[in-house]
């Protein structure tokens, strides 16, 4: 294997899920399904390759979602990498529906969780989800009802770590109140930092944050000046943003998504690259 990329998602070091330590370059595995995360993808044998040489290139967090697909993404998963390699660390979530390609429905009812959980650790062969995420809150369900049932799902040994997604500080404090939140899942990249106060709580409790269109999704981060400083500093808009996402907080966990081999490996060698102070200020 060529020496730059060796292990290349290891340097930019690690960050801890729970009693876990992965790799901070993840994978985002949503896009190997269909397009609009519907489906299995036109091409089955090459998604898997995408997932092996993700492996290969030492990312060791993979992030899927039982909705992607919906239900394919995760039997992608273990398709291609059961027996998983020691230290691999897959976190899926659940919490959302898909009754057509468009939607994606909120449904947070701890009847619907623990059936959603059965599912998840038989299409990915496990007998515990390392991290299992509440996807998002449902405004239907009272939100502590939903975590409450996850916590009831760690108790009975089927998830080892619970991480959140799509949530405030508030949610945040008040699942704190009756389980352990190893993560949160939210978006952020360069250009929409909305969720910069959840990021600064994650700081402060120490646990991962895992910003969700990394590269600001399939419309990318196409701001003049992200360009601008990409093309001064002879980087892709994506290489720029990974690295800045890395510099921005030790507990960042990015899991950028593709379908090439070429940008899987492009986007895991921005995790050794350094940007000046200067570089910083310009993207303010
Ligand atoms: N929690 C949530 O609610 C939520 C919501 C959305 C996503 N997610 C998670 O976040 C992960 C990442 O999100 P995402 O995939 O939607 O968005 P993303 O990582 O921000 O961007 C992916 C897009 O960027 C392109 N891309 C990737 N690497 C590139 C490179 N080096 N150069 C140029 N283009 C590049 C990809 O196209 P190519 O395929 O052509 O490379 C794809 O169109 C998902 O896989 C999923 O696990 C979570």
């Amino acid at each position: 294997m060529d020496q730059p990329l060796s292990n290349g998602a290891a340097v930019a070091g690690t960050v801890e899920l729970g009693d876990l330590t992965v790799n901070r370059m993840g994978f985002g595995a949503m896009r190997l399904c269909g397009d609009s995360a519907w489906g299995r993808p036109r091409d089955p044998g090459h998604a898997s390759r995408v997932l092996h040489r993700a492996v290969e290139l030492g990312v060791n967090f993979i992030d899927t979602a039982d909705s992607y697909g919906p239900e394919t993404n995760e039997t992608m998963i273990s398709q291609a990498l059961y027996p998983y390699p020691s230290g691999v660390v897959i976190g899926t979530k659940g919490g959302l529906v898909r009754p057509n390609r468009r939607s994606w429905i909120p449904d947070g009812r701890p009847e619907h969780l623990r059936r959603a959980i059965e599912g998840s650790l038989q299409r990915l062969r496990l007998e515990r989800i390392d991290l299992y995420q509440f996807h998002a809150p449902d405004p239907n369900v009272p939100f502590i009802e939903s975590v409450g049932a996850l916590a009831d799902l760690q108790r009975s040994g089927k998830i080892r770590h619970i991480g959140l997604s799509n949530v405030t500080v508030a949610q945040l404090n008040l699942a704190r109140t009756i389980t352990p939140i190893a993560s949160v899942q939210n978006t952020y990249n360069l250009r929409d930092r909305t969720s910069e106060d959840v990021l600064a709580a994650c700081e402060r409790l120490g646990i991962a944050f895992l910003p969700w269109y990394p590269l600001g999704g399939k419309r990318g981060l196409k701001a003049a000046n992200i360009r601008q400083l990409a093309l001064r500093r002879g980087l892709t808009h994506a290489a720029l943003s990974l690295a800045w996402l890395l510099a921005k907080s030790p507990l960042m966990l990015p899991i950028p998504g593709t379908r090439s081999i070429d940008h899987l490996e492009a986007n895991v060698l921005a995790a050794a690259l350094k940007l000046a102070p200067e570089d910083f200020d310009d993207l303010e």
